[in-house]
């Protein structure tokens, strides 16, 4: 696909398809993660790819059920995190103001290339802020060392809704 055209159709998938998704292309959507630039090239991102019905159940369970329903069919659901005092530091040190916040920077970009790359596969996906952390390091057994950011479900669109209004040039962008 090309590139303006896997930004302008990309949506936030809400129903899925029961189907799954072969290995193959699977493989090739979570090796695009990789490329994503980084601070300092850390690569702080992680991804903690859920294929397993049961587990799947569990962490479905770790949202609101809104968001249950949200995924509900979806093959996949990957827990996103990222993992601390790597990125914003030189040295040990906290380079500026932003500090681990430039971890999670890494982090979106790491995720935006996921969504896109899926968008190119046929395959949907909904970031979800709206979880449960504390519940979802306990299933994974996720180190403190990582911070988790998002659950992303992830298959084959059942239905796709319209792009939601989006701000208009000016109100976000100042050329001098
Ligand atoms: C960080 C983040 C958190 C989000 N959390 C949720 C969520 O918990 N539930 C949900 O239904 N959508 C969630 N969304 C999806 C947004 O609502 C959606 O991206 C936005 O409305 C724009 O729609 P589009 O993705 O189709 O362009 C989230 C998106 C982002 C980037």
């Amino acid at each position: 696909m090309e590139l303006n055209e896997i930004l302008k159709t990309r949506r936030s998938v809400r129903h899925y398809q029961d189907k799954e998704i072969a290995d193959d292309v699977l493989f090739e959507l979570l090796d695009s993660v990789r490329v994503a630039p980084s601070w300092h090239n850390y690569q702080p991102a992680r991804y903690h790819v859920i294929r397993d019905a049961q587990l799947k159940e569990k962490i479905s369970k770790t949202l609101p059920s809104f968001n249950q329903n949200n995924v509900k069919n979806a093959p996949v659901l990957i827990v996103t995190t990222i993992v601390l005092n790597q990125s914003g530091f030189l040295k040990g040190e906290p380079a500026n103001e932003l500090v681990n916040h430039w971890g999670y920077y890494d982090g979106g970009l790491s995720n935006a290339h996921l969504l896109l790359k899926a968008t190119d596969l046929g395959l949907g996906t909904l970031v979800i802020g709206l979880r449960n952390a504390d519940k979802i390091r306990e299933i994974l057994d996720i180190p403190e060392e990582e911070s988790i950011m998002s659950v992303i479900s992830l298959g084959y669109p059942e239905k796709v809704s319209t792009m939601p209004k989006r701000k208009q040039f000016d109100e976000i962008i100042k050329i001098y």
